[in-house]
């Protein structure tokens, strides 16, 4: 007879985790003496929507985009206010506009989408690889239209998309590739960086990312027209143009998607930590991955063959008739023991209301509808994408068992709850 606290607590027993993981906020002395450093010093932004040397912005922005360049071997490095902005910059800088479409994956954050539209084009969903849960390149392939400009690969997770067979289909079709790296900063694809793959990479540095300054963003590229129409956008373009001599790329018009010297100071002291907090979470997945392997029905995260992984979130992939119970019922069950995990991911884009009512701009129907420069018929039908829909529905979740601070007890205590909720699987189900 097993100990009353052996048994879930949905049955009467007590929960493996006595309180909750503390919150993640690995953030010390070093960021408040570089946020101190330039408070005291001013100013807080160094930008100027005019055409001199403060266009590029302040001393700090400009350092951490020095800094990130070489850390991440790539010519140029924009920073934005947000990953959002900057994949809007990436939309912009390639000149994609009304009447293109951009070929996306529907699970990932919706600002990947919601960043074409912004700029009228079309977001056209591809499904992804049940493996991965990044976008599918015999997808793709098959989504491809006379209106397709550039596919957004999302590097989800931590690790990369198949650019072995994304790359030879981009250049066959002529497509631009924007990457979507905003959660995959530090990991690789044949030894190369994440971001610097495609034409053109995106980081996020908000809140819930590796690195972080609360909210912030940044873009890089090889490409120097790209860089520089980026920088436009980021900056009231419209306002700078005029007085610039030599520029030939194209008409551009701004905004203000700049980062501020506090953020910047902040996010060079982040950058120095990436690797370091990476380590720290690779070697707890390859603890758990290990310990995964004696549950059946449970599958721990693939990584592409030519890619590291740099888990920025431990995705599992519940196979429910092998594991017996289920995943809403376990994702249940571990919240209960003070493991939270997620249910699936987000619902997939295309089922949005914005998606299934065509509606963007106010109620124009503007640009699916009424576009005298785009005469295609985007799907956002249920049943679109059936293996995200599958992800979504059943099979996946995730944990973040693995961010530091959290250590081998964290992930120890979390494979004794799955045990244990499994060993009374027929009672819980
Ligand atoms: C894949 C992906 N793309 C874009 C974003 C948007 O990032 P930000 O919050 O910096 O705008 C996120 C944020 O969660 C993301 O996960």
């Amino acid at each position: 007879m097993k100990k009353i606290q052996d048994r879930p607590v949905f049955l009467g027993g007590t929960p493996v985790l006595a309180k909750p993981l503390p919150p993640i906020h690995v953030v010390d002395r070093e960021e408040i003496a570089a946020i101190t450093r330039v408070i005291n010093r001013g100013p807080l932004s160094g930008f100027a929507g005019v055409h001199s040397e403060r266009f590029f912005g302040g001393e700090e922005v400009r350092a951490f985009e020095a800094e990130f360049s070489k850390k991440f071997k790539v010519k140029h490095a924009v920073s934005f206010n947000s990953a959002t902005t900057a994949l809007h910059g990436a939309i912009v800088a390639l000149g994609i506009g009304p009447g293109d479409e951009v070929i996306v994956p529907p699970y990932t954050m919706s600002a990947s989408a919601t960043a074409v539209l912004m700029n009228g084009a079309i977001p056209i969903f591809a499904d992804i690889d049940e493996r991965t849960f990044c976008i599918d390149p015999k997808s793709v392939e098959k989504r491809i239209t006379k209106y397709t400009k550039a596919v957004m690969a999302v590097n989800l997770l931590g690790q990369g998309a198949d650019f072995a067979a994304l790359l030879p289909l981009a250049k066959k079709h002529k497509l631009a590739i924007i990457e979507d790296n905003a959660q995959s900063p530090g990991a690789t694809w044949r030894g190369k960086p994440l971001g610097t793959v495609g034409d053109i990479g995106v980081f996020s540095l908000n809140v819930h990312k590796a690195i972080q300054t609360g909210e912030g963003g940044i873009l890089v590229t090889n490409n120097p027209i790209y860089a520089l129409r980026a920088q436009l956008c980021r900056n009231h373009g419209e306002a700078v143009v005029d007085d610039m001599t030599d520029y030939d790329a194209g008409p551009i018009f701004g905004s203000n998607y700049r980062m501020t010297e506090v953020v910047a100071a902040m996010a060079r002291v982040q950058l120095r930590r990436l690797d370091f907090l990476t380590k720290k979470r690779v070697a707890l997945a390859a603890r758990l991955t290990k310990a995964l392997a004696q549950i059946p029905g449970l599958t721990p995260p693939f990584v592409h063959s030519g890619n590291t992984h740099v888990i920025h979130r431990y995705a599992i992939r519940v196979d429910e008739k092998k594991l017996g119970i289920s995943r809403d019922r376990l994702v249940e069950a571990m919240a209960a023991e003070g493991f939270s995990m997620s249910r699936g991911y987000v619902k997939p884009i295309y089922l949005l209301k914005l998606f299934q009512e065509r509606k963007a701009f106010n109620r124009t129907g503007f640009p699916f509808e009424k576009n005298t420069y785009y005469k295609g018929n985007p799907d956002y039908s249920k049943g679109l994408c059936p293996v995200t829909e599958r992800m979504f529905e059943k099979e996946f979740t995730f944990t973040d068992v693995c961010q530091y601070p959290y250590t081998a007890r964290h992930t120890d205590l979390f494979v004794a709850a799955l045990k244990k909720i499994i060993a009374y699987k027929h009672e819980l189900a």
